[in-house]
């Protein structure tokens, strides 16, 4: 199980290009195919980076350490569909319009937002093989890869912003957000609490 558990999820990670792939060809992407392929794949930047970033909490909160092997696959996978997101925006939208893209980067603060949040992902995902961890080594890696919670602010951000009326579906975004943040700043104040005691006890005895 253990070893069917990647090429398994990595299938399942297709699926929803598959499901894309398949209104195209059934002609069934609505009235503006353009909004729907954008947002579509908007909505899975921002879902496969939020599965990223539960794998850490569900691993331990689940005993299940085989699933820190799907970080960087889900990590991937988000990056990859933001790419596309960018792409399907740039040249869809935009016909390749490099100075609109310009001025909405510059004028539309949630385009702003999503941009930053893609600058981010880039050195993340730069970094993501194997021979990078061993050159930058674990420490200064790790510290890098801590980009991804600002990232996944700024994600939020952006869909937020860009909702005139109805916030429920970027809030629920929002929500699982800051529970998977929140879980982390939980057990980060309980390790420099119990570091801090572990060092009192050292300097008592
Ligand atoms: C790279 C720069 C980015 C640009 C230029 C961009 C642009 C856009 C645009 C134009 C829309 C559709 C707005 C509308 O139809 O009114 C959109 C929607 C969205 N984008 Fe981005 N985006 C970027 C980055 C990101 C990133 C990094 C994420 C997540 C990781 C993301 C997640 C979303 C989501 C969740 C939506 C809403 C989809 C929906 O309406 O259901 N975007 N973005």
């Amino acid at each position: 199980m253990r070893r069917g558990l990647k090429p398994l999820v990595f299938a399942a990670c297709l699926l929803p290009l598959a499901w894309l792939a398949g209104r195209f060809w059934l002609d069934d992407l609505g009235v503006n195919p353009v909004e729907t392929v954008n947002r579509f794949l908007g909505d899975w930047s921002l879902r496969f980076l939020l599965l990223a970033l539960a794998v850490t909490p569900l691993r331990r909160l689940a005993g299940w350490p085989a699933l820190a092997r799907l970080r960087r696959m889900l990590g991937l996978f988000a990056f990859f569909h933001v790419c596309l997101h960018l792409a399907s925006y740039v040249g869809l939208d935009l016909f390749f319009d490099w100075q609109a893209l310009w001025r909405d980067v510059v004028k539309r603060r949630y385009i702003t937002l999503g941009m930053l949040c893609f600058l981010l992902l880039v050195p993340l995902a730069a970094t993501s093989t194997d021979a990078m961890i061993r050159r930058l080594g674990g420490r200064r890696w790790r510290a890098l890869h801590r980009l991804v919670y600002p990232a996944g602010l700024l994600a939020v951000a952006h869909f937020w912003m860009m909702v005139k009326a109805d916030i429920r579906e970027p809030l629920a975004y929002a929500l699982v957000l800051a529970g998977l943040l929140g879980w982390r700043a939980v057990r980060a104040a309980g390790t420099a609490r119990q570091r801090m005691s572990l060092h009192s006890a050292d300097i008592g005895s």
